[in-house]
């Protein structure tokens, strides 16, 4: 991992992760790319940038080729919420998107990671401690794509001798980006308005558990995963990984350990109430620990005092 083209800068995952490999591998040696571009923008400011639309594989070939790349981290993709609103658009980006990027690896060499996610399973999946290799027969567009993809990027590898990697994210709480239509984005929003409002409306029941993790872990495990030595790897793709899982109650007595003010109340939304429900509660990540020593460091109360600290200084700012 010396030259890296990085697809969907602008999200969640990839305005951080630009940030650590811009700093790690310097400047020049990293290519972000999405299909946006915000003047101002760190991402777009700070290093190198192109617009890419990933539905454009000559382009994205042509960047690559230039730029000498010799991995790709393709992160751009559609996340549940919005994938059920928007199958077809889903189906196309996510997986046309996907196919352009692997595409692109063997016809470069590159080594390559994309992420799949606790999408790819469903309601038939065992729900405590699921397993890494398990039933996948998700009900979801979102899940569908992530199964699709994972079993693409093994392709890859067997087929073609493509180095695919990849894990499977539960859902990411961060304080620098926004996810954008998520199932598990109230975890996010939660910490905003406890410090906007000091109150939360909370869109999942009472009693729905989903995994979680730290953006910093996250960021991590992407860069250890690379970093790996190939024959350590008995998996490849599509790992499970997980910090924590909480239901909302959890996350509430969290922030009330630092804001005792804060207050909860429900209005369910039965779109993401539904995906929620066919998701895991916890993942068995037992995997990830012994192929490539995954391990995260932040917990829930770790993780909210971290988050309110970083977030309330970054609301200042924009005030
Ligand atoms: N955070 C993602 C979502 O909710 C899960 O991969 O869509």
């Amino acid at each position: 991992m010396k030259r890296i083209i990085v697809t969907g800068c602008l999200g969640q995952i990839g305005s951080e992760l630009v940030y650590r490999l811009r700093q790690e591998k310097g400047l020049d040696n990293v290519l972000a790319t999405d299909i946006r571009k915000p003047e101002g923008h760190p991402v777009v400011e700070e290093g190198l940038f192109e617009v890419l639309d990933v539905l454009d594989e000559e382009k994205m070939l042509a960047l690559a080729t230039e730029f000498e790349a010799d991995t790709m981290i393709h992160l751009a993709s559609l996340l549940s919420s919005v994938a059920e609103d928007k199958p077809q658009i889903a189906w196309h980006i996510n997986m046309s998107g996907l196919m352009n990027a692997l595409e692109v690896s063997r016809k470069l060499n590159l080594q390559f990671f994309t992420p799949s996610s606790i999408g790819a399973f469903g309601p038939e999946t065992p729900k405590i401690n699921t397993p890494q290799d398990t039933l996948q027969r998700p009900k979801t567009m979102y899940g569908i794509t992530k199964v699709a993809g994972e079993l693409l990027c093994d392709y890859y590898h067997t087929k073609f001798g493509v180095d695919t990697r990849g894990v499977r994210f539960p859902g990411l709480i961060s304080y620098d980006t926004l996810p954008g239509g998520g199932t598990t984005d109230y975890a996010v929003e939660i910490y905003y308005e406890a410090l906007k409002n000091g109150s939360y409306v909370c869109p999942i029941g009472k009693g729905t558990v989903m995994d979680m993790m730290y953006m910093p872990d996250a960021i991590n495990a992407i860069v250890d995963l690379m970093e790996a030595p190939e024959e350590q790897l008995i998996h490849r793709n599509a790992f499970n990984i997980s910090a924590m899982s909480f239901d909302p109650e959890e996350i509430k007595e969290s922030i009330q350990k630092v804001m005792p003010d804060f207050t909860m109340t429900y209005d369910v939304n039965p779109k993401l109430q539904g995906i929620a429900d066919s998701w895991p509660d916890t993942l068995d990540c037992h995997v990830a620990k012994d192929e490539w020593q995954f391990s995260p460091i932040y917990d829930l109360d770790k993780m909210t005092v971290d988050m309110l600290e970083k977030l309330s200084i970054k609301l200042a700012k924009e005030n």
